[in-house]
């Protein structure tokens, strides 16, 4: 009976003496843990005020070099009849693909739509600022 009762004993000091160890391995300490939160801000943050700022950079585009022949607002109406409001572009173009064909310079064959060449990142501001205004499509 003691016999079997430290035999017990010891087959559970076996069970629990690694899996304790193994759990505070696996655990990180607590220096580590604020180490890796204070090296950066949230991935999220940084990110939005990238998109924030890229959004601000198109719609400054678009006021000075769109606003003249198309709506930029939510609401009002385009200056020139034949140019489509800025929040409806989506409903006929391919937002992604505008911005290569802004950094290109064809975007309409009308006769009035002037050819446009942007840096890089205007065009991806000018793209970001129509995405973020588009109304009544999907994007
Ligand atoms: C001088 C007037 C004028 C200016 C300035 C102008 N546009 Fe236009 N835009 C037009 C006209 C007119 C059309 C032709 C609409 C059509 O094809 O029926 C057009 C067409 C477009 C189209 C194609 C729409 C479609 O459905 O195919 C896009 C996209 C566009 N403009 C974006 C812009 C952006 C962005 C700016 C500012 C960077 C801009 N335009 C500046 C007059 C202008």
């Amino acid at each position: 009976m003691t016999r079997s009762k430290a035999a017990l004993l010891s087959l559970l000091l076996a069970i629990a003496l690694p899996a304790c160890s193994k759990s505070s391995d696996v655990l990180p300490t607590e220096a580590e843990t604020e180490e890796s939160v204070a090296g950066s801000a949230p991935v999220e943050d940084v990110l939005s005020a990238e998109q924030a700022e890229l959004i601000g950079r198109g719609e400054a585009i678009a006021e000075t070099a769109c606003a003249g022949c198309h709506a930029v607002g939510a609401a009002d109406e385009s200056p020139h009849p034949d140019a489509p409001p800025l929040r409806l572009l989506s409903q006929t173009v391919d937002l992604d693909t505008l911005e290569a064909r802004f950094a290109q310079g064809s975007v309409s064959d009308h006769p009035d739509m002037p050819d446009w060449q942007f840096e890089q990142i205007d065009a991806a501001g000018l793209i970001a600022y129509l995405k973020s205004v588009q109304s009544g499509s999907a994007n």
